[in-house]
């Protein structure tokens, strides 16, 4: 057992149950780099504000770049009774340092330390986060582009309603993943605030400047009240919010990708090294991974009900409750990485199955609403249209047929203003054709949808953004 930092008031030794239960260290060790980081531009203000010497400064600096080397190396022995990443870094220096180690502390508490190191974490995170939404939105485009002539059927309440685009419908995962992308962007600016130099709450009587500690780590901002400053966790809110939306997306196109690989759909084949296979059934192929994407998406979910409600209530400023964001935040971060990673690498390998969507286009009457402006076209009011297809498809159904296998004659019975001309009026390629109204499936449109996608694409990896 070592020795607390903190244990001067103290006449009895922590209990061991408490030390167990109180300790964070398993969880916020992967908070060292950034601990770390965060330690030597603290240093460094420190030096400027004439609180250490440089020599001080510099035997600290020197000491703590030893530490992450061998926390990099894993020589470095963790203990619960040393509580969290920051204690056990700085024990660690005043063994190998000696006494100097114990003016590091100075002008900083954990407290600010801890939202200083969640905010670097999280920085760097959401980087990466938006760097694999930019590549898996670029695979996204790709697949699309591939599928311009992919006609399938499109859904509502599940039911076959009307004939679409592959490309369509994938492109509609790219608005997704695009406003995804631009959440996580703006919630960066609210973590991108240095709150360090704000100490336990108050502000710190020593003269230390804050924008240099901020210019250091490279804030744009330093946070404005310091009470805020160390209770703040609106940031990780932000983020696991953005992470849920971004996870209900994922959900969605696994859930259609299991529904679309069944032997009842057969549009797609997943990648074998995408699936799984069973322990007793020796035919099976199963979509583990789109199911574990959903599965996991539960898991986000429940992360961020759990920090809202940690954070529920309590008074300011720190309160040791907030200790609990990290398992939530680091979940998140690693699931949604996860996710953004395996479907950029599986998207390309799928193996769709034109025939089948194009025969399941093509059964079902998901040309009514056509047959319905056919005779639109020819005058006759929208609704009194409706309710003559809506004859017509239930004639149809009586006699096992679509629409358009009807004869003439059949459909005059329905209006007698129809001619010939409908037969050609309801192919699926017409139909996709005239879709022409702004965002709507037509050919043109897609293409158009993944031209400005693609430079859109190029823009932001110009900007130094991209994958
Ligand atoms: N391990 C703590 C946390 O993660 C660090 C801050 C501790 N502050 C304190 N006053 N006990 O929140």
């Amino acid at each position: 057992m070592k020795d607390k930092l903190w244990n001067g008031r103290f006449s009895e030794r922590t209990d061991h149950g408490v030390e167990r239960f109180t300790s964070s260290i398993r969880i916020d060790r992967r908070l060292y780099p950034y601990d770390i980081q965060g330690s030597i531009a603290h240093c460094r203000t420190l030096e400027k504000a004439g609180v250490i010497s440089s020599q001080e400064a510099d035997l600290l600096v020197e000491g703590l770049g030893r530490i992450k080397r061998d926390l990099d190396h894993g020589e470095f022995e963790f203990d619960d009774s040393l509580e969290d990443i920051h204690m056990h870094i700085e024990a660690r220096l005043l063994q190998d340092i000696g006494k100097t180690a114990q003016k590091l502390h100075t002008a900083r508490s954990r407290n600010d330390q801890v939202a200083l190191d969640a905010r670097l974490f999280l920085r760097d995170a959401t980087g990466q986060v938006l760097k694999g939404l930019c590549r898996l939105r670029q695979v996204v485009v790709e697949f699309a582009s591939n599928h311009l002539d992919t006609v399938m059927p499109g859904y509502t309440h599940t039911q076959r309603a009307q004939p679409v685009l592959l490309a369509h419908h994938m492109m509609a995962y790219y608005e997704m993943f695009t406003r995804d992308s631009r959440r996580f962007a703006d919630s960066l600016k609210r973590t991108n605030v240095m709150p360090l130099g704000t100490a336990a709450l108050a502000g710190t009587t020593y003269p230390i400047d804050r924008r240099y500690t901020a210019r250091l780590l490279d804030f744009p901002e330093v946070a404005a009240n310091s009470m805020d400053a160390v209770s703040d966790r609106d940031f990780i809110i932000e983020f696991v919010s953005a992470a849920s939306i971004c996870m209900m997306h994922f959900s969605r196109l696994a859930e259609e990708f299991i529904l679309w690989s069944t032997a009842e759909f057969g549009f797609i084949e997943l990648p074998d090294s995408f699936a799984t296979g069973s322990s007793i059934m020796p035919q099976k192929k199963n979509p583990d991974v789109c199911e574990l994407i959903r599965g996991k998406t539960g898991v986000v979910y429940g992360h961020l009900m759990a920090l809202l409600t940690m954070m529920k209530s309590l008074p300011l400023s720190y309160n040791r409750d907030m200790q609990e964001d990290k398992k939530p935040l680091f979940e998140t971060v690693d699931i949604l990485l996860d996710c953004i990673h395996l479907f950029a690498r599986m998207l390309p390998r799928i193996t769709v199955n034109k025939q089948a969507m194009r025969k399941a286009a093509s059964e079902g009457f998901l040309n009514a609403t056509d047959m319905a402006d056919y005779l639109v076209g020819r005058g006759v009011p929208f609704r009194q249209a409706h309710a003559c297809v809506g004859k017509a498809v239930s004639y149809a159904l009586s006699k096992n047929k679509e629409l358009n296998q009807l004869t003439l004659d059949e459909l005059q019975q329905f209006e007698s203003d129809i001619c010939e001309d409908i037969f050609d009026y309801l192919t699926l390629e017409k139909m996709i054709q005239r879709r022409l109204s702004e965002g709507g499936t037509s050919p043109d449109n897609v293409k158009r949808a993944i031209d400005e996608a693609k430079k859109a694409l190029e823009q932001e990896k110009e900007r130094g953004q991209g994958a």
